[in-house]
Order: C-alpha cells, then structure tokens, then sequence
C-alpha cells in the first residue's frame, strides 16, 4: 500500500489517500505543539514512539469490545487506518483533576474526581477547542443526533475503564485522555486519531513524576525519554 496524496495535516499527523478508498495512512509527525500551538517544538523518534503506543493501545482496545479505524503498522511511522468522518467532537475523560478543569472550576490541581468526567470540546482550532454541552453538539449540528451523544459518552467511559486498570497495573496514573471517533462508510462509529502521550496525561504511580507531553509544555526535558518508558511499561508482560 502506498502514500498517495496528501489528505489531511495535523499538528502531529499526516493522513495520506491509498489506492483503497476505504483505506488512508496515517504518518505520526516529530512534531510537539503546546497552547494552541503558540509553543512548537520536535524530537527525533518522537513520532515512532507514538506509532507504537497508540498501535499497542488500540489493539488492546479492540481486544476489549472497541472498534478502532486501525488496520495494520507499515512502518516505524505509518500506519494504516479505516476511512471514517470525523466527528468534529474532542472527547476528554478525567480521574484525576489538573489542567484546564483545575482553571476553569477552581478544583485543587491533583484531585481524584469522584467519578471519571467525560467532556466535549469542539475540534476547531480557529476557536481554540471551546467546551460545548450537548445542546450545543446538536445546534451546530456535530452529530445526527442525541444518541450518537450517549454512545461517544459509553464508549469513552469504556476505554477509560480499559486502560486505566492496564495501566495501573504498569505504576502508572491514566490522569485525563482525549478521543476521536469517526463514522465508517457503514455508518459505524470508530475509535479513530490516536492514544499517546500526545493526547493522554500519565503520572508515575510511585513519584508521580509526568510522563506525557506536559514535559514539553512544562520544559521539564526529554520527551522521548519519558514516551520510552511508557512503551516499556505498555510493553511490560503481567
Ligand atoms: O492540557 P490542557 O490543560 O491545555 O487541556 P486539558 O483540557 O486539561 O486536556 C485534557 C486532556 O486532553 C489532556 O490529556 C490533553 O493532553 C488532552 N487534549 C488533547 O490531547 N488535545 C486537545 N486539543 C485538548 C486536550
């Protein structure tokens, strides 16, 4: 399967057309953005890291019950992936409070959330990703209609609870996650876009020490370094 053209670029991935149009692939970028994109950076190996993580996660996912746009691994960076639309919804899961729930509500930085909350935001960059509540999904018309809502909210939780307990298993904390979900021409929704470091806060269980791109944000060093050794970890057999 070879790269055709040039689809879709992100701040971390390129999506390319295949000669199947079912089929894209998916190129993880070396690239690291933080705010809005306002602080850019990169790291050599970056991208491959996050290649192998996100494949790691999504087929334990897929093992679970969850259906995911990935077809296979090409290369150290490319994957192939299942066509879908994506639905312009950030789904964000949170355990534990830190980031921007703790600025916009006041919520101490660390707090174990009494149950994991599910939040959307619109991906709409030129807007910078504001939160939006159902009502609004459904005016600005984001999804066909209030059920496919409460299956993006069961089918975060679930992949919340999934992961979680694999990675607690690992000394790691799932603090908050971002999903994407898209609709395949059948008309089902997918797990789509990527798991990584990227798009997931992991703390150490033991020093509670940032494994994720909040290294970079935060100038805290090494980014690789750390998404290593959350690929040792994901890699680690129970
Ligand atoms: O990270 P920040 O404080 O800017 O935003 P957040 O709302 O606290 O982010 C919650 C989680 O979603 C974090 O794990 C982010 O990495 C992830 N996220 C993302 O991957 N992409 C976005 N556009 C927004 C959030």
């Amino acid at each position: 399967m070879e790269k055709k053209e040039l689809l879709y670029e992100g701040k971390a991935k390129k999506l390319y057309k295949t000669e199947d149009n079912n089929l894209l692939i998916a190129e993880f970028k070396d690239d690291l953005t933080a705010f809005n994109a306002l602080k850019k950076g990169s790291e050599d190996g970056k991208g491959a890291l996050n290649n192998k993580i996100s494949t790691q996660l999504f087929k334990i996912l897929e093992k679970n019950g969850i259906k995911t746009h990935l077809v296979k691994t090409l290369d150290e960076t490319h994957q192939l992936v299942k066509f879908c639309k994506i639905i312009p919804i950030e789904v964000i899961v949170r355990n534990i409070a830190t980031g921007s729930l703790t600025k916009r509500l006041g919520i101490t930085d660390g707090t174990t959330l009494p149950f994991p909350l599910v939040e959307f935001c619109y991906k709409n960059d030129d807007l910078g990703d504001p939160l939006l509540n159902d009502e609004h999904c459904l005016i600005l018309n984001l999804v066909q209609d209030e059920g496919v809502l409460v299956t993006l909210k069961e089918l975060a939780r679930k992949i919340n609870s999934i992961l979680k307990d694999f990675f607690a298993k690992r000394d790691l904390i799932l603090v908050d996650f971002k999903v994407e979900f898209g609709i395949d021409s059948s008309g089902e929704i997918l797990l789509a876009d990527e798991i990584s470091p990227d798009s997931c806060r992991f703390w150490d269980a033991k020093t509670k020490e940032k494994l994720d791109k909040d290294r970079f944000r935060e100038g805290l060093g090494s980014v690789k370094v750390a998404y290593e050794e959350v690929l040792n970890r994901i890699l680690k057999t129970q």
